[in-house]
């Protein structure tokens, strides 16, 4: 395919992991340690159009309508787009983060996949979506599971053409839901690239990591295909803790952890005691994802409405994986 000479827009939803990828075997290739399962969420998304231009002396990015100074990390992204195709024309990158309110959640998994798609295309490539997924993940690990909807697996794989991301159900028997409580809007002070890499230098836990998740994996996998919600939230919230464990046991130690968390981790334990069936996890942040079923959801969200903005907690069901557009809506939702 010859490179389009319009913008190609592609629009790709972010993803939180219920079996954490936590931990680089190859640092430049971004291969992980192990494999890892996410569920990608219909209400947060990345909108972005590509188009490669001859007249063009550097790449161009446009985030949320702003001018990007630094595009140090898409030109390298863009730069492997270019060779595989042959070109070494710029391009105009123009993206919009569609999340309610400016959550400051991490988009990094919706932001890659959807470049990958649109850069790609742009680009004149027609990969697949195998291809799609190794190439998002050199942008962004999670990234790479963002070019499914619904249950996602990444392979861990040995090298850049077999680590990849397959579906594992793309839309979920089980009714369940992930509430988003968003806690702190400021940056993460380490990066998860950096939390990586010391965990696995530095945790003499990270082994024990590796073997358990193997089986967590498994579990949660059986859970899907069964049905089985219980057991799915429990296995997720026992292996986020585990992630968190390795950050408090590398050297130097560090936390993603702030009061607030602690205290809607207490408040999901209590609505466990009094018989609601809900879990939760967290990333590189302080933000806790409620795990639950979508019959109790909004008693949940109006349950934390009370202490929290209601604003700051949204409830979010299966996305769908990435796709093409004709127009970017220029709008928040
Ligand atoms: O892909 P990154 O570099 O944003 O790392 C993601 C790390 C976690 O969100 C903590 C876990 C995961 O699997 O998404």
């Amino acid at each position: 395919m010859p490179i389009s000479h319009y913008p190609v827009i592609a629009r790709a939803h972010t993803n939180i992991a219920l079996i954490k990828y936590w931990g680089k075997a190859n640092e430049k290739l971004i291969i992980p340690e192990n494999n890892s399962l996410s569920m990608t969420l219909d209400n947060f998304y990345t909108d972005t159009s590509v188009q490669f231009s001859q007249s063009l002396t550097h790449d161009e990015l446009i985030l949320n309508h702003q001018l990007i100074d630094d595009s140090t990390r898409i030109t390298k992204f863009l730069d492997l787009v270019r060779k595989r195709a042959g070109i070494n024309f710029y391009a105009k990158v123009e993206s919009i983060n569609h999340v309610p309110t400016s959550a400051g959640m991490a988009s990094s998994a919706s932001a890659f996949s959807a470049l990958a798609a649109a850069s790609s295309k742009a680009a004149g490539l027609n990969l697949n979506f195998k291809d799609l997924s190794r190439l998002a993940r050199r942008g962004s690990g999670s990234a790479s599971r963002s070019i499914y909807g619904g249950f996602v697996e990444w392979k861990k794989g040995t090298n850049d053409s077999n680590s990849y991301a397959v579906s594992i159900q793309e839309h979920p028997i089980m009714d369940i839901r992930l509430i988003t409580v968003i806690l702190n809007r400021s940056h993460k002070r380490i990066s998860s690239r950096e939390g990586m890499k010391r965990s696995v230098q530095t945790s003499p836990y990270y082994d024990a990591w590796k073997k358990t998740t193997a089986s967590d994996l498994q579990k949660v996998k059986n859970a899907i295909s069964k049905n089985n919600f219980n057991q799915l939230g429990q296995v997720a919230e026992s292996n986020a803790m585990k992630m968190h464990a390795l950050t408090l046991s590398a050297w130097p130690d560090f936390m993603y952890f702030k009061p607030d968390t602690i205290k809607v981790i207490n408040k999901v334990k209590s609505f466990r005691d009094n018989g609601i069936n809900c879990y939760f996890t967290m990333d590189a942040g302080p933000n806790v994802i409620i795990v639950c079923l979508k019959k109790d959801s909004q008693f949940i969200k109006s349950n934390l409405s009370k202490t929290l903005k209601s604003d700051n907690i949204v409830v979010s069901g299966p996305g769908e994986g990435v796709k093409f557009l004709h127009k970017i809506k220029s709008e928040g939702k």
